[in-house]
C-alpha cells in the first residue's frame, strides 16, 4: 500500500487537496505519494513561522544549540534506516547514501557548538569612553528551497544554521525526495524543535516556490539548485537575503608529472560517483597532451567496468539518475557532443528495462568551446580537453560560466599553488577529486554558481544579520568625524 503523506505546519501535520507521487528511480514504481502544496499552505507556514519567532529567536543560543545535538543524536541512532531510504528514494549507492547521513550528523554537531560561539567582534571607537561592538542577529522568518541531490545533508546545511542562528524557517524540499525530507523534519519534532520553528511545505516549485520566494513575510531565502532557478529567484524575491549554491562544470587538471593511477581512482569518483549528479562532480578532464592517452586508456577500461543497478544493491557502482527528465537531458548532451565532433569513448547509451539509468559516458577530443565543455550535465557523462602548458589549462578551467570546485593532480609544488592561485572557483583541490567538501569548511563558489558560502563557520553569515552596537559611556553627546576625542 502506498501511503499519503502530510505537509508539517505549525508543529501539526496537515494533509493537501492533492497529491504528487515519489517514484523509486531505480525500479520507477510509486514510494509515496505527497500533499502538494499552495500558496496558501505556505501563508500558513510563514505564520506559523512567524509566531514562532517570538521566542525561539529570544531563546538562548547554547539552548538552540543544544537541540540540535540532541538532533544530531537522533539522526546517528537513524543512520542506517535514512541511508537505506536515501539510496532508495534518491538512488546514490549505499556507502554514499551513509555519507549523506553522515554530513547531516556532521553538520549538526558543528551548527550545535556555533550556538556557544555566534562571534561578532568588539573595535576600538575614534572616541573617549565609548564601545563599539557587533552581535549577530537571525534573519527572520526563512524559506529554504532545496534540491534532491543530497536530500538529508543538503537541508541539515540549511536547517541547522538557520535555527542555531535563532531563524525560523519554511522548508520546500524537492519533489524527487520528499520522503527523506519528511523523515528529517520527524527527527528534528522528535529531538524537541517547538512547532512552527520549522515548517515544511512539500509540492511544485511554481506553486510553493514561487509563494515562498516572492512571499513579503520571508525575510531570507536558501537555495540550492539550478543556475536557471536561481537566476529567477534573485529577479523575484525583492529585498530579501538571498542565498544562492547554483550550479558546476568542475575541471580536473591532470599535469605530465601527476600520479596516473590516482588521477584515475579521482576521476571515477569525481565524474560517476552519485551518477555525475552533484554540483561538485568532474565533468572535464584536462589533461597534458603528453599523458592524455594513457589517462584516457585506464579511464575508458574502469569506466566500462562500473555495474550500474539500484542503489540499494551490494554490487552497483552506479546508481541510477534522479528521473526520466535527467535520462533525458543526460542523453540529449550526448547527441549534443557527437554533433558538436568530440569523439565517444564509451558508453552514450541508456540500457533498456526499468529505471532512470544511463551509462558511464566519456568524451575525448573535446574543445573548450563545446557546449558539453561548458553546461552542466549533471548526469555520468566526462569531456577530456588536452592541453600543453599550465597557463593554457588554467585558462580552459576558467572558460566556463560556474566556478564551484577544480582539482589538479601534480607533484610540482609550485604548479599545484599556482592552481589554488588562479582557478576562479571556491574550492581547489590538489591530488584529490573535485567532491568531497568537509562540513567544517565553507563550501561555494564565484561567477554563474553563486557566491553563497554554507558549511564551516562562514555558513553563519547566510543565516544571520551583523548588528553594530555602540555605546557612549562619556555622559555627554560626542559626535563621530566631527568632535576630536581629545
Ligand atoms: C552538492 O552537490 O550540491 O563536496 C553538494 C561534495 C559534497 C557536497 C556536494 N560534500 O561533493
Amino acid at each position: 500500500m502506498v501511503q499519503n503523506y502530510k505537509m508539517y505546519i505549525g508543529g501539526e501535520w496537515l494533509s493537501g487537496e492533492t497529491y504528487f507521487d515519489d517514484l523509486n528511480p531505480a525500479s520507477e514504481e510509486v514510494l509515496a505519494r505527497f500533499s502538494s502544496g499552495t500558496a496558501k499552505d505556505v501563508d500558513r507556514a510563514v505564520d506559523a513561522a512567524q509566531d514562532a519567532f517570538k521566542k525561539w529567536s529570544r531563546t538562548p543560543p547554547p539552548l538552540r544549540g543544544r537541540m540540535l545535538l540532541r538532533v544530531a543524536e537522533v539522526l546517528r541512532e537513524e543512520k542506517e534506516r535514512l541511508g537505506k531510504l536515501v539510496a532508495t528514494e534518491m538512488g546514490k549507492v549505499m556507502p554514499e547514501a551513509l555519507g549523506d547521513v553522515q554530513e547531516a550528523i556532521d553538520t549538526f554537531e558543528y551548527f550545535a557548538g556555533e550556538g556557544r560561539r555566534l562571534f561578532g567582534h568588539t573595535t576600538t571607537s575614534e572616541l573617549k569612553n565609548k564601545f563599539c561592538m557587533t552581535i549577530r542577529r537571525p534573519v527572520g522568518v526563512m524559506g529554504l528551497i532545496t534540491p534532491w541531490n543530497f536530500p538529508i545533508a543538503i537541508p541539515s546545511w540549511k536547517l541547522a544554521p538557520a535555527l542555531v542562528c535563532g531563524n525560523t524557517v519554511v522548508f520546500k524540499p524537492s519533489s524527487d525526495t520528499p520522503l527523506c525530507a519528511y523523515e528529517l523534519v520527524k527527527i528534528l519534532e522528535k529531538a524537541g524543535v517547538p512547532p512552527g520553528v520549522v515548517n515544511m511545505v512539500t509540492g511544485s516549485a511554481a506553486a510553493v516556490g514561487e509563494a515562498i520566494v516572492k512571499h513579503p513575510k520571508i525575510e531570507g531565502i536558501s537555495f540550492t539548485g539550478s543556475k536557471t532557478t536561481g537566476e529567477w529567484i534573485v529577479k523575484n524575491a525583492g529585498l530579501k537575503k538571498v542565498g544562492l549554491e547554483l550550479g558546476g562544470k568542475n575541471p580536473i587538471i591532470v599535469m605530465e608529472d601527476a600520479d596516473l593511477e590516482l588521477a584515475v581512482e579521482g576521476i571515477l569518483w569525481g565524474a560517476f560517483g552519485t551518477t555525475g549528479q552533484r554540483c561538485t562532480a568532474t565533468s572535464r578532464v584536462i589533461a597534458h597532451k603528453k599523458v592524455k592517452n594513457k589517462l584516457l586508456g585506464t579511464l575508458a577500461a574502469r569506466a566500462q567496468k562500473l555495474r550500474l543497478g539500484s542503489g540499494t544493491e551490494k554490487t552497483t557502482d552506479v546508481g541510477p539518475l534522479i528521473n526520466r527528465a535527467a535520462v533525458e537531458k543526460t542523453d540529449n548532451y550526448v547527441q549534443i557532443g557527437k554533433k558538436e565532433g568530440a569523439k565517444l569513448i564509451c558508453g552514450g547509451k541508456r540500457p533498456a528495462g526499468k529505471g532512470f539509468f544511463y551509462q558511464p559516458t566519456i568524451f575525448d577530443s573535446v574543445t573548450k568551446d563545446m557546449r558539453i565543455a561548458k553546461e552542466e550535465i549533471f548526469g555520468p557523462v566526462l569531456s577530456i580537453i588536452e592541453f600543453e602548458k599550465l597557463d593554457e589549462a588554467i585558462e580552459i578551467a576558467n572558460s566556463v560560466e560556474y566556478g564551484l570546485s577544480s582539482s589538479i593532480y601534480t607533484r610540482d609544488v609550485n604548479n599545484a599553488f599556482r592552481a589554488i592561485e588562479r582557478i576562479e572557483s571556491g574550492i581547489t583541490y590538489v591530488n584529490s577529486s573535485t567532491i568531497g567538501a568537509e562540513v567544517h569548511l565553507p563550501f561555494g563558489g564565484v561567477k554563474g554558481t553563486g557566491h553563497t558560502r554554507e558549511a564551516g563557520i562562514l555558513g553563519i553569515d547566510e543565516f544571520s544579520n551583523m548588528k553594530t552596537a555602540y555605546i557612549d559611556y562619556s555622559g555627554k553627546l560626542q559626535k563621530a568625524q566631527i568632535d576630536t576625542g581629545d
